[in-house]
């Protein structure tokens, strides 16, 4: 038998090999399809059309604000208890649980910012077909069929939704295992059972005053023992040489949505696939499991690191949401009756008069849990944006250096290491913001260490840095190495925080450290003593420049069912497998927690995070995995970031440069040109890939890459004012084009470009040797300049733009008045006190308007009102800015050096007015040719209300 010192060499020796070898493939023999998920292949054999539930009537009960009433399954008399709420701000809230379940099943906690606000309900109608119901002002309906269960949304004559029309509603009910009962029956074991049989036969007994003729039937089947069918994997599973001792037997659920006039539909990340989701009738569902996927394939419904189980559907007359609330493994199965038809196809059905709507069918299945689901009715996407984020929060508003340069790699070696690549970004004039240091910088893998020789001093280092405004990030995994020296494992065993296996001992599973624990994260006291750890005085050598990367939070178990947890470890009363998606969201609360306190509670934190969940955005940003240097996954960071910002979480990256392999060099230049304009910038690369800090290309590329991150810095301003309204509305910072152009159906499937919030439009190169690239310029009245020749395009097109190495597209919108800071220095941090140039791009109508948002950069301060924010419009040819929040308060040193108005004609004179009522005249440069004016040196404060006018 290998030792697991062997085996770990092993392991690396292999993934050296297949590094370096070019193979690059997921294993897939090590997760499972839907075949292999007992749960999955059991409820995805349900054939629709044959739904057993119906609406027991005279159950119903309407308080003012929430509509319960039961539904029975007619073939084993369970019953099941369905409340509905309206929700503030067009959102429906159905909930369906057993009605007696044998204990309690699982609901999500610590999701929902709050518990969502209702508004009232009433009876429209109902007679023995059913019931209904009026759903507040929005002239919506939900009409409640009682034979088979069906409930239907519907505004005036349109349905926007329909559950259980397709009959696929299951609910395994929690039950007694029968074997057990039939051969290990004790007395005391038998008087158990008893009275749960009477638990049992009092929720199958039909109610009395149910006249029914049928139910005369389900009358002589009261009190009976049902006759349930155990099928393979009910009582427990074994996947590969694990078992799943599965204590609670089956305890499905499932649900399907019609969604009429759909043909596109968005979200439930992470997957790595295109932004509009595909059909999945001929393969496997989407999952959504969190995993660490070694080497992920791209194109395919297999889980990854995170889950969101959130979609998102849209035409172009609404957008609508369903946010399904459940933690246990999940299963989506997208069907469409338009899938496959060509464009040709739709229209030879139109020109035949052929009248079927599309239609888009989804169904979710979970293993454990309850149905608890939010329907988002929109209409607008903005509208779902903000009804998600009223559920479950918005987007942290992040310290603004980490939305500038990040350098990582697995990993800078010793302190030299890190002080030698600092000054390399320094001696080829590169900025950046933060440099991170990967799992080889503790003391053995034990976190919140320092390996004691290569960073002995490393407050030294951090000092180092902090003198130049720069900051670091060093990596907590949450699993914690099983060694009696080692302080934190003693605490957390100690105080009995670890997650325990099915037997009640402390669950071990090997990670990087060999053997280790896994905190219970879902435990509040564990979080807050982890939290705790963060303070100075307890993570010794930190300082407040040092801020924090969770990884491996599916978690990861090397040895472990699908490299993750087993199921039936015990996180208190609760299963494994009804928590698992939701740990990674735990691990990084905590952490952003610890960040906060150390600081005491004035510091904003910085944590990426690896797994995620509904909510995850509260806490920080996420990125993408271990992705490859080839040019698929560039490619596929587009619409895996896409997809997250639509259901909440616009901080995200996918390492640059690529984890796994080694770029070339167009390939390297082309990801930073890319990652330049996403929300999460940071190169990172595995261990034991070649170096490829920025210089190490050859002065060409170096210069090619400086650009690339210098054009980053001269758009911090805005990447600031986006983040600070994805803090304040849920609208995601890099958006789809759908997002603003939502009647354009050229836009629903677009996932080569992007817009970054509304006014910049990104094309980025992803294709090797490319020469042009294809930019689709929507709106039919919109202009677009080019960022860098100011050239005005025209929309709606399809613009062919001839590319160099050195070619970004990125277009910004006409009508937008967009602050940068050109004077690009080492770091964000450098650049606070610097002047501004605001870019006004002028529409058809003359005119402009964009935002500026300015505060400390780094403190909750903006909680109590210290900031400026301000709009900027141009109209009438006056160019002013006025104050968007007067009681707010803040000062700033920067001021405007430069104006350049893009689609300008030449005035004659430009007269500045202050705030103090001084008149001047400002000069200016007309160039004719590109219609490009520019004030130079207009020399206002940025905080200050202004007005320039144009004669
Ligand atoms: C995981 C992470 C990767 C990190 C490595 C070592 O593979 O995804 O980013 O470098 O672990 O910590």
């Amino acid at each position: 038998m290998a030792t697991f010192t062997e085996r770990m060499a092993l392991v690396s020796v292999l993934w050296l090999a297949l590094c370096l070898s070019g193979s690059w493939a997921v294993d897939k023999s090590n997760f499972k399809t839907c075949d292999q998920s007992s749960f999955c292949k059991r409820q995805r054999a349900l054939k629709p059309g044959e739904s057993p539930y119906r609406v027991l009537l005279e159950t119903m009960e309407l308080t003012n604000t929430r509509l319960t009433l039961q539904l029975i399954n007619d073939n084993n008399k369970v019953r099941l208890l369905l409340e509905l709420y309206r929700l503030q701000g067009n959102i429906t809230r159905v909930k369906i649980n057993e009605l007696k379940p044998l204990k309690p099943r699982y609901e999500v906690p610590d999701v929902l910012v709050r518990e969502p606000p209702t508004e009232p309900l009433s009876v429209l109608s109902q007679d023995e077909n059913g019931v209904v119901l009026s759903l507040g002002a929005e002239s919506q309906r939900v009409i409640i069929s009682a034979r088979p269960f069906r409930l239907d949304i519907m505004e005036g004559h349109d349905v926007l939704m329909s559950l259980n029309s397709r009959g696929l509603l299951a609910f395994e009910h929690l039950r007694m295992r029968k074997d057990t009962f039939s051969y290990k029956v004790t007395s005391t074991v038998a008087s158990v059972w008893d009275n749960i049989k009477r638990v049992f036969s009092s929720q199958a007994e039909p109610e009395a005053e149910n006249k029914e003729g049928a139910d005369s039937a389900n009358q002589a089947e009261a009190g009976k023992e049902e006759e349930e069918k155990v099928e393979e994997g009910m009582w427990e599973e074994t996947f590969k040489s694990h078992s799943d001792s599965k204590p609670n037997g089956p305890c499905a659920i499932s649900l399907d949505f019609s969604l009429p006039g759909v043909e596109h539909v968005y979200g439930i990340p992470e997957h790595a696939e295109p932004l509009k989701l595909k059909t999945t009738d001929n393969g496997d569902p989407y999952r959504l499991y969190n995993l660490d996927v070694f080497q992920y394939e791209l194109y395919n419904p297999m889980a990854l690191y995170g889950a969101v189980p959130v979609m998102l559907a849209h035409n172009t007359k609404r957008t609508t949401g369903i946010f399904w609330l459940n933690a246990a493994e999940t299963w989506v199965d997208i069907s469409s009756n338009t899938a496959g038809k060509t464009v040709f196809g739709k229209m030879l059905d139109y020109v035949q008069g052929s009248s079927e709507t599309p239609q888009t069918d989804v169904r979710w299945i979970s293993e454990s849990g309850i149905i608890d689901v939010f329907l988002m009715l929109g209409p607008t996407p903005k509208d779902v944006f903000s009804q998600y984020a009223s559920l479950t929060g918005t987007q942290a508003f992040p310290p603004l250096s980490s939305l500038a340069y990040h350098q990582c790699r697995w990993n800078y070696n010793d302190q030299e290491d890190v002080r030698s690549v600092d000054a390399g970004f320094d001696e080829h004039d590169i900025p950046y913001d933060f440099i991170w240091l990967d799992i080889e910088h503790t003391d053995g893998k034990r976190y919140f260490t320092w390996d004691p020789h290569k960073f002995a001093t490393p407050k030294e280092m951090l000092q180092g840095l902090q003198e130049k405004k720069r900051k670091m990030v060093a990596i907590v995994d949450p699993h914690i190495k099983v060694d009696n020296n080692y302080k934190i494992h003693n605490e957390i065993r100690s105080r009995g925080f670890y997650i325990k296996n099915k037997d009640g001992g402390d669950y071990e599973g090997w990670c990087w450290p060999g053997s280790a624990g896994y905190p219970d994260f879902t435990r509040a006291d564990m979080r807050a003593w982890w939290a705790s750890m963060f303070a100075y005085d307890q993570y010794e050598g930190t300082m407040e420049n040092l801020y924090t990367w969770n990884d491996m939070n599916e978690p990861s178990v090397f040895n472990g069912p699908e490299v993750t947890m087993h199921k039936d470890a015990v996180h208190g009363s609760w299963e494994h497998r009804d928590v698992h998606n939701l740990y990674g969201l735990y691990v990084q609360m905590a952490t952003a927690e610890g960040l906060i306190q150390r600081s005491g509670g004035v510091e904003r934190p910085f944590v990426l995070t690896r797994a995620f969940f509904a909510g995850s955005q509260r806490y920080g940003a996420v990125w993408t995995g271990d992705n490859a240097a080839e040019w698929d996954h560039l490619k596929i960071s587009i619409p895996m970031c896409l997809s997250l910002g639509l259901v909440g979480i616009s901080f995200c990256g996918a390492d640059v440069g690529g984890f796994f392999k080694s770029p070339s060099s167009e390939l390297l230049v082309r990801w930073y040109q890319t990652g330049a304009y996403q929300p999460f910038f940071r190169a990172h690369a595995h261990l034991d890939t070649p170096r490829r800090e920025p210089w190490l290309f050859g002065p060409e590329n170096a210069a090619l890459i400086r650009e690339a991150v210098r054009q980053r810095y001269t758009f911090l301003p805005y990447w600031y004012q986006l983040f600070y309204q994805a803090y304040r509305t849920g609208e995601p910072v890099m958006r789809p084009l759908w997002v603003e152009y939502p009647q354009d159906p050229a836009t629903f499937a677009v996932d080569d470009e992007f817009l970054i919030g509304r006014d910049l439009l990104v094309h980025p190169v992803t294709d090797e040797g490319s020469r042009g690239v294809t930019a689709y310029l929507p709106g039919k009245d919109e202009f677009w300049f080019d960022i860098h020749t100011f050239h005005k395009h025209n929309g709606a097109q399809n613009l062919y733009i001839p590319v160099t190495m050195s070619s970004i597209p990125v277009f910004q919108r006409g009508g937008s008045i967009i602050p940068r800071k050109l004077r690009v220095r080492r770091s964000s941090t450098c650049m606070e006190h610097d002047p501004y140039t605001l870019f006004v791009a002028l529409n058809a109508r003359r005119t402009a308007e964009g935002e500026l948002y300015i505060d400390d950069g780094h403190t909750f301060n903006y909680e109590k009102k210290e900031f400026i924010h301000r709009r900027f419009s141009f109209a009438n040819n006056v160019l002013s800015s006025v104050n968007l929040m007067p009681d707010a308060h803040f000062t700033t040193m920067s001021w405007i050096e430069r104006v350049i108005v893009l689609g300008a004609t030449k005035p004659s004179k430009i007269t500045l007015k202050t705030a103090d009522g001084e008149e001047s005249q400002l000069e200016f440069e007309f160039d004719p040719s590109m219609s490009v004016l520019t004030i130079r040196k207009p020399g206002m404060n940025a905080g200050e209300d202004w007005n320039i006018t144009f004669k």
